[in-house]
């Protein structure tokens, strides 16, 4: 996920945009540029990969006294991750970086592009400064052009652009992404997407609202919202790094569950168009010769290829079998080259499934992989990948990572299903049409949680957790049993509702605890007699469903969605938070939980 960093004051800008990048580099990119206003001169520089590709880049450039710049690093989504297409982009005397997306600057480039502009990227964000040049050229004053810029653009943004024509100012705008505004009591004025990169330099800061706008320099800070003058309200800013890193939540676990509806939203960007799925990297890539899909993965990543599954079969009509990379390595198994190979990886170097995709390989079958980290071993290895975009996870308990793997699966099974004609315009429509709503689903709900946080006081002893349900919610049973016991060190197990009677329920007493999750749209009956069977034994029942259950002990009520999808998606959120309070009441360190490591290179 792309990062910014701006300012404006006498500090050497080369030292402080670059410190500032390396503060974001947490979220994760895949090239980073700067350009510096100083003395009516700009000068820029722009890296692929790494940010140390930049540092040496700009080795010897120095910029002392009064100045500004800004500073960007980029996750691709509009256009490959070249230099070209890193921020930030130029135009005849201005400079811009952006973060989200523009989603009409189809519209925007064609029009200027017939007005005779050339632009050099791939990007959505280069129509900004054009747009921007385009309203200066027709003698608007700065703030008027910039007001019109950003009148013009539909979307998601946050933007920091700087020209020579104004130049000793910064123009900003925000809208559904963040974009934080710092000042220092040496008149140095501050810009990042997170408050990261401000610490220990800006004394106050205030958090830019959706839809404002404006520009800052030494004389004045003005913030508009529509036609309206907004008055900022500046905050002190926290002194503690690794605070602003977790933006104020308690562990990175607790911000990345709280971040999933954002970065579901970046894994769908631009995927989505006209009620289609646009897979970008699986142009060219043919399943007309694929009569089966076998996923292979580890932990966290081998439940999201169990969801998928059934998400391949119901949707895609395809089968799918799917099996634990480390099993699969010695089992021998009979590979035929009409299978389709694909892996899942949050990392892109778990040792197992890097050695399941390269047996694949040798056996000469099509590979294709879910991950989350570019250019990772799994990602240079497989003849293509899908990207999840969730940005650099931190917690070892992947949560994030799990969200955007079974979106973008779903968004796979639907590109597969409609490859090989296998689903009903219609059918499709409405798939896509709970996808678009995920983003809004995960977002975490502050009195379930509140009420988990108290809920979770009784469930610290017993003699162990069953996470039950049926069809996708048995893997996010398994999931979420998974994320119990990995940070909480309690017993937890997943399993298929309609299983428990030939076994489990021997266990069945008051002190085993049973999380039952109860979907309105997926097998409800089937399922309540299964808990009913649970409750008939005495097992302490946590419900969690949209329907009222009256032999539960405790009840998480769900929104009454319309998908089964926007059912687990909700209920996902719902098995983590349980996971993050359990374990935070035991006092354990949960972002970094006993015996567990985050990549795991080792067989
Ligand atoms: C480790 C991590 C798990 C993860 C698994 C697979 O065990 O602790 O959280 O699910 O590896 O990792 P991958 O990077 O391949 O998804």
């Amino acid at each position: 996920m792309c990062g910014i960093v701006g300012y404006i004051g006498k500090r050497e800008k080369r030292e402080f945009l670059l410190d500032g990048l390396r503060e974001l580099e947490y979220r994760g990119y895949d090239s980073a540029g700067i350009a510096v206003l100083h003395q009516n001169e700009i000068n820029y520089f722009k890296a692929g990969g790494k940010l140390d590709n930049l540092i040496e880049k700009t080795k010897d450039f120095r910029s002392i006294g009064f100045g500004l710049g800004i500073a960007h690093t980029r996750w691709a989504t509009h256009g490959k991750p070249t230099e070209i297409n890193a921020h930030p982009h130029w135009g005849e005397f201005s400079f811009v970086i952006h973060n989200g997306i523009i989603e009409n600057y189809m519209e925007i480039k064609k029009e200027l592009q017939s007005e005779g502009v050339v632009f050099l990227s791939q990007t959505d964000s280069e129509v900004i400064v054009h747009l921007f040049e385009k309203f200066i050229s027709q003698n608007l004053t700065p703030q008027i052009a910039f007001e019109k810029t950003v009148q013009s653009l539909k979307g998601a943004f946050a933007v920091l652009l700087i020209s020579k024509v104004a130049s000793e100012t910064i123009f900003f705008a925000k809208n559904a992404v963040p974009l934080i505004l710092g000042k220092s009591s040496i008149d140095e004025i501050f810009f990042g997407s997170s408050d990261a990169p401000l610490i220990g330099f800006a004394d106050e800061v205030t958090y830019l609202e959706d839809g404002t706008y404006g520009w800052a320099n030494k004389e004045e800070i003005q913030i508009y919202k529509g036609s309206q003058k907004l008055k900022p309200v500046f905050k002190p800013l926290n002194t503690s790094k690794i605070y602003a890193q977790k933006d104020g939540f308690r562990f990175f676990m607790e911000k990345e569950i709280y971040e999933q509806s954002a970065v579901a939203s970046e894994t769908l960007m631009g995927r989505i168009k006209d009620d289609k799925v646009f897979l970008e990297e699986l142009n060219g890539y043919d399943f007309n010769d694929i009569d089966e899909i076998k996923i292979c993965a580890c932990g966290t990543s081998y439940h999201a290829a169990l969801t998928s599954s059934y998400l391949f079969e119901r949707l895609a009509k395809i089968r799918c079998s799917v099996e634990i990379a480390s099993e699969f390595r010695y089992k021998e198994p009979l590979l035929d080259k009409k299978t389709l190979f694909l892996v899942i990886s949050q990392s892109g170097e778990t040792a197992d499934t890097l050695e399941a995709l390269k047996m694949a390989k040798r056996a000469g079958l099509k590979t294709l992989s879910i991950c989350n980290v570019d250019n990772s071993s799994i990602v240079r290895l497989s003849d293509a990948t899908i990207l999840t975009r969730a940005g650099i996870e931190k917690g070892v308990a992947s949560t994030k990572a799990f969200a955007t793997q079974v979106l973008s699966l779903w968004l796979l099974a639907l590109h597969v299903a409609k490859f090989n004609n296998n689903i009903s315009d219609e059918k499709c429509t409405s798939e896509i049409k709970a996808i678009r709503g995920i983003p809004a689903v995960l977002k975490v709900d502050e009195e379930i949680h509140e009420k988990l946080h108290r809920l979770s006081k009784r469930y610290l002893h017993g003699h162990g957790f069953f996470f039950i349900g049926r069809d996708i919610f048995f893997p996010l049973a398994l999931e979420g049993a998974l994320k119990l016991k990995e940070i909480s060190y309690l017993h937890a197990e997943g399993y298929p509702a309609g299983e428990m009677k030939h076994g489990p329920i021997a266990l069945a007493d008051s002190t085993l605890f049973t999380v039952a999750l109860m979907p309105q749209n997926m097998l409800y009956d089937k399922t309540k007699s299964n808990v009913e069977e649970l409750s008939a034994r005495d097992a302490t029942i946590l419900a969690i469903s949209p329907k009222e259950f009256v032999l539960a002990d405790d009840f998480i009520k769900t929104q009454p969605y319309e998908h089964p999808m926007s059912e687990f998606f909700e209920m996902m959120v719902i098995t983590q938070l349980l996971a993050l309070e359990i374990s935070i009441r035991l006092g354990n360190d949960v972002d970094m939980p006993r015996n567990l490591a985050k990549s795991v290179t080792v067989e």
